[in-house]
């Protein structure tokens, strides 16, 4: 008796259901990275509008240093709100794999690491983190920025 699997995959019907099957998982996993499962902020959405001002405006802040009270209030927001785009990106089915799982769980940490230094005023702390904060960048791009 033949198994189902060699009955399968000596139909044309088994091949075109291999096919139709491959072409369900490789849409999934790109619409993961382009876009969660449910809701409507594709990633290009967060990447514009949260990650990149959020870090550019940081970058500046720490370059010399914020100048007064508003400058470290706003250096906090910046980190914080990166720190929330860590977990956004883990979300609504959006993580493809390990390098996006692992880029994520950097952002978070030294996300916080800034935050933490920012709220101590630790200006060369903030920048250390804040340079291992962006390695999370490059890595997930490297990964799946196209
Ligand atoms: C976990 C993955 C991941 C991390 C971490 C990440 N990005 Fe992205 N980023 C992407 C992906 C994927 C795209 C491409 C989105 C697309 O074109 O659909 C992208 C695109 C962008 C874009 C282009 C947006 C546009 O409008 O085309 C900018 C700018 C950007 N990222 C900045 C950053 C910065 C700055 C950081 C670090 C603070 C960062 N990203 C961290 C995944 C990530």
């Amino acid at each position: 008796m033949r198994s189902w699997k060699v009955l399968i995959g000596r139909s044309a019907v088994g091949v075109a259901a291999l096919a139709i099957a491959a072409l369900v998982l490789s849409q999934t996993a790109e619409g993961q990275k382009t876009k969660g499962k449910t809701r409507p902020a594709t990633t290009k959405h967060l990447m514009s509008g949260i990650c990149f001002p959020n870090c550019g405006s940081l970058g500046k802040l720490l370059k010399d240093g914020p100048a007064d009270d508003k400058g470290w209030t706003t250096a906090a927001r910046n980190a914080a709100l990166l720190n929330e785009l860590s977990y956004i990106l883990m979300d609504d089915g959006r993580c493809p794999d390990k390098d996006w799982a692992n880029a994520a769980k950097t952002l978070r940490g030294c996300s916080a690491k800034v935050a933490e230094a920012v709220a101590a005023k630790d200006l060369d702390a903030a920048r250390g983190a804040f340079k291992k904060m962006t390695e999370a960048c490059s890595a997930c791009h490297k990964a799946h920025k196209s």
